[in-house]
């Protein structure tokens, strides 16, 4: 006969590495929300979950206990599929605002429940308000009847979606208990659930500027995501793409909202944000049941190129209370008073720019966060002109940064001079998708330990 639950009792089973009988999971979570768990019991047992791992199915129980601890959206009505995409974070990542109408223009649905920037890495909510007028806060049915008729919103979690996650979150933050895969997976998937989707892909970023530079823990991420995502009833695809240099040509709010417009409107934008965004969204394609590989390229190329992507932002920014004639003239985002070209101390071939730097760069021109109540500056950050495989000369401009007053300007551009790196001849090329990760159907729900791998 099993003992009655206690915190205490839990915490020590985790502890000796042991697997929590079914129960006890939902016990600890409830028992957070309704107080007869302390936070110090739940930080407690979180830092074992960090050292000793969890199995797929006590993860898969402790998102169904986190997404039982709010309200869920109401079921959608019938119609086409219900799509997302979730990213672990990266410099320059706008890929969000451009594959949700994308997908919506391919006849799907995308409600996109979305986050802010937090260290180095961006928001997507942060790059889209932005634009003036554009809200992130929707009422549930607000959120779905866009989503219905636009068929794409990007919106930030109503205070009722999965409250658990936003405790459990505060004290992993405070403790040093972010970085433990299953804790990230439960995170992630109970507020993605919450929406009721058919099918979800994860962008998981390999590099420095990413999730981790450790491709075999980036791997981990996105196989524990995917099983514990299908354990869910969701169809999921993880994709592992490089995040050594910012993504695109933009990295701060208002510049990258402005690039996934010119993106949208089919002008030139940089050849990695192209490749990886095509790849995202035709995984979504693929995980709606829809498609095949290359009919799911072949639609989302169309989908750009006849213009019917950006018809569906333009409508999405219209019902979100936004100005759309942010569409014709996507320069009005660039609102800061200072820009400082950055010049090549060098000729040759630009070898690579720092991600991570980068980012920093833009927390520091007040452009993100350190802390979860910050607020950020939309008009800041660097435009880049020349990176890696790029020919330089000495003088040529590298990149312009965009700032509030003339110093802090200098400051950064002599960081981004150090974050870039020089050679004699081109880098040879990487494909950023380093790997798709599909669900293995031989798996089983409780033979894999989700230990960290140090
Ligand atoms: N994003 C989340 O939503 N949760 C995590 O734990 C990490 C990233």
């Amino acid at each position: 006969m099993s003992l009655p639950f206690t915190a205490t009792r839990a915490i020590l089973r985790k502890r000796e590495g042991l697997e929590h009988p079914d129960g006890e999971i939902e016990s600890l979570v409830s028992g957070l929300l309704d107080g007869s768990v302390a936070d110090y019991q739940m930080t407690a047992w979180m830092m074992a979950v960090f050292f000793k791992g969890m199995t797929v199915g006590e993860t898969t129980r402790l998102t169904r206990a986190m997404l039982g601890s709010g309200s869920e959206l109401p079921s959608w009505g019938g119609g086409s599929r219900i799509v997302d995409k979730h990213s672990t974070g990266g410099v320059g990542d706008k890929i969000s605002l451009i594959v949700a109408p994308i997908v919506a223009a391919c006849g799907l649905r995308v409600p996109m429940i979305s986050g802010r920037s937090l260290g180095h890495t961006g928001g997507t909510l942060d790059k889209l308000e932005s634009i003036p007028g554009y809200t992130v806060h929707l009422e549930p049915a607000r959120f779905m009847r866009i989503v219905d008729t636009v068929g794409c919103s990007i919106a930030g979690a109503s205070q009722e979606i999965v409250p658990a996650d936003r405790r459990m979150y505060a004290l992993r933050d405070v403790a040093g208990i972010v970085e433990s895969v299953p804790l990230i997976v439960s995170s992630i998937l109970s507020k993605k659930a919450a929406a009721k989707l058919d099918g979800l892909v994860f962008d998981v970023k390999v590099g420095s500027g990413g999730f981790s530079s450790d491709r075999e823990r980036a791997r981990l991420l996105g196989q524990r995501l995917v099983e514990t995502g299908t354990l869910l009833g969701m169809r999921c695809e993880a994709l592992l793409t490089w995040m050594e240099e910012p993504l695109g040509a933009a990295a701060g709010n208002g510049l990258e909202a402005a690039e996934s417009i010119r993106f949208l409107r089919g002008e030139s934008v940089a050849g990695d944000l192209i490749e990886v965004t095509y790849e995202v969204a035709a995984a979504m394609l693929r995980v709606s049941g829809a498609e095949a590989e290359d009919d799911a390229r072949l639609r989302v190329r169309d989908a750009v190129q006849s213009g019917r992507a950006l018809e569906r932002f333009e409508a999405m920014v219209r019902a979100q209370g936004g100005d759309t004639g942010v569409i014709d003239d996507p320069d009005v985002l660039s609102t800061a008073p200072i820009r400082l070209e950055v010049h090549s101390p060098e000729p040759g071939f630009v070898q690579g720019v720092r991600a991570r730097a980068v980012g920093e760069i833009v927390v520091d021109l007040g452009g993100g966060r350190l802390k979860a109540d910050d607020s950020v500056d939309p008009g800041v950050g660097v435009w880049f002109h020349a990176r890696s495989g790029d020919p330089v000369e000495k003088g040529s401009i590298l990149a312009e940064i965009h700032a509030r007053d003339l110093s802090e300007a200098r400051t950064a551009a002599s960081r981004l001079l150090a974050a870039y790196e020089f050679g004699p001849a081109a880098p040879v090329r990487v494909p950023l998708v380093l790997e798709t990760i599909v669900p293995d159907p031989s798996a089983t729900a409780a033979d894999e330990s989700m230990r960290p791998s140090r």
